[in-house]
């Protein structure tokens, strides 16, 4: 499809800019469609008005003749759109397959939404509330969960729509093809304030995003130092999330049962354990990644791992979604290629990205 042709039919169906690359494959199958359903209607209707004009009743005595369908026509008029629907749900299929798998080393961005505000948290870097800056050209993870009711989020430009649960994680992916800002709206309604809850995804050039980045860590390191005590205090760099989830296991007393070398204690090891293969006590075996690490953390009776007596109490309102958040990245950080003995568990399902 020629490129001024598709830029005149988004303009056309009134489509906002298509900012990211899923953005481009879907317009593509959205014009196909379009224009399909387009012309048929359209035959539909020019063969209606030439018929109503051309066999309308002349005189009062006049009858209608019977004409024998041919199978040839009724077989076309059947195999014809069937065929059609089919390769479109093939295409569309395939385009919800990609959306669902992003790419392996895609940067990591934690979504947390709550009434009414969008919180982002950039693994080794800043929060920021309803800002999201996003380089273009590299893909993009999000980690989402809400800290109270259903949200979701849409962002127009992306053709991207991702709902947003409390108590668990869901995740969504894409890759910014230009710079801009964009508007960020919730789409699942979620209280009072619903219309406002509203932020903004601010596409930047690459340098532009690592200077902003570098830009925050500043900010934050002379956060720390003016909060830090004595004068002999040098400067270092902000912790990352992965750091800072270390100091939060270590304070909520997570090590005290989670060993960090792969040796066992009360609880699984912590060692090599995301997207590990688990054996459950049920039988079969969960994949460790964010969903079910947030859902051993908030809800640990749900999942009993096999040779673990269900011992953990629940962290449900003992911590937050973005505590939760750095503990998940602090695993994620103890990641290893070898197989950890003892473990139960077995090797990453997933290849190891750096
Ligand atoms: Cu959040 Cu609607």
């Amino acid at each position: 499809m020629p490129s001024s042709l598709t830029e005149f039919l988004r303009n056309f169906l009134l489509l906002p800019p298509e900012g990211s690359t899923f953005s481009v494959s879907a317009d593509r199958l959205h014009f196909v469609v379009i224009l399909t359903t387009f012309a048929g209607s359209f035959g539909v209707f020019l063969t209606a008005a030439i018929f109503i004009i051309r066999y309308r009743q002349r005189d009062p005595d006049q009858t209608t003749v019977h004409v024998p369908p041919s199978r040839l026509l009724e077989a076309a008029y059947i195999v014809l759109p069937l065929t059609l629907f089919v390769i479109w749900f093939f295409i569309g299929f395939r385009q919800y397959v990609y959306t669902e798998t992003p790419p392996p080393g895609a940067m990591d961005v934690y979504v947390t939404a709550k009434q009414w505000m969008w919180k982002f948290t950039y693994p080794g870097g800043p929060n920021s509330i309803n800002t999201l800056r996003l380089p273009v050209g590299r893909p993009v993870r999000l980690l989402l969960t809400s800290r109270d009711v259903i949200h979701s989020l849409f962002v127009p430009e992306l053709r991207l729509k991702q709902d947003v649960l409390p108590g668990r994680y869901t995740q969504t992916w894409f890759t910014l093809r230009m710079p801009g800002r964009w508007r960020i709206l919730c789409t699942e309604y979620c209280g009072l304030l619903h219309s406002e809850m509203r932020g903004e995804l601010v596409a930047l050039d690459p340098a532009e995003y690592e200077a902003w980045l570098a830009n925050q860590r500043q900010d934050l390191n002379a956060q720390r130092d003016a909060s830090a005590s004595g004068p002999e205090q040098q400067a270092h760099p902000a912790p990352s999330l992965a750091e800072q989830g270390e100091r939060i296991a270590v304070a909520q007393g997570c090590l005290a049962c989670h060993s960090v070398d792969g040796s066992r204690h009360i609880g699984p090891t912590w060692l090599g354990l995301y997207m590990s293969r688990v054996p459950l006590e049920a039988g079969a075996f969960a994949i460790a990644d964010e969903a079910y690490l947030t859902e051993s953390i908030m809800e640990p009776d749900k999942k009993i791992v096999a040779h673990f007596q269900p011992l953990m109490p629940s962290y449900r309102g003992r911590i937050g979604a973005a505590e939760v958040a750095a503990i998940v990245e602090y695993i994620k950080s103890l990641r290893t290629d070898e197989v950890v003995p003892g473990s139960g568990q077995e090797p990453p399902h997933a290849p190891l990205t750096p």
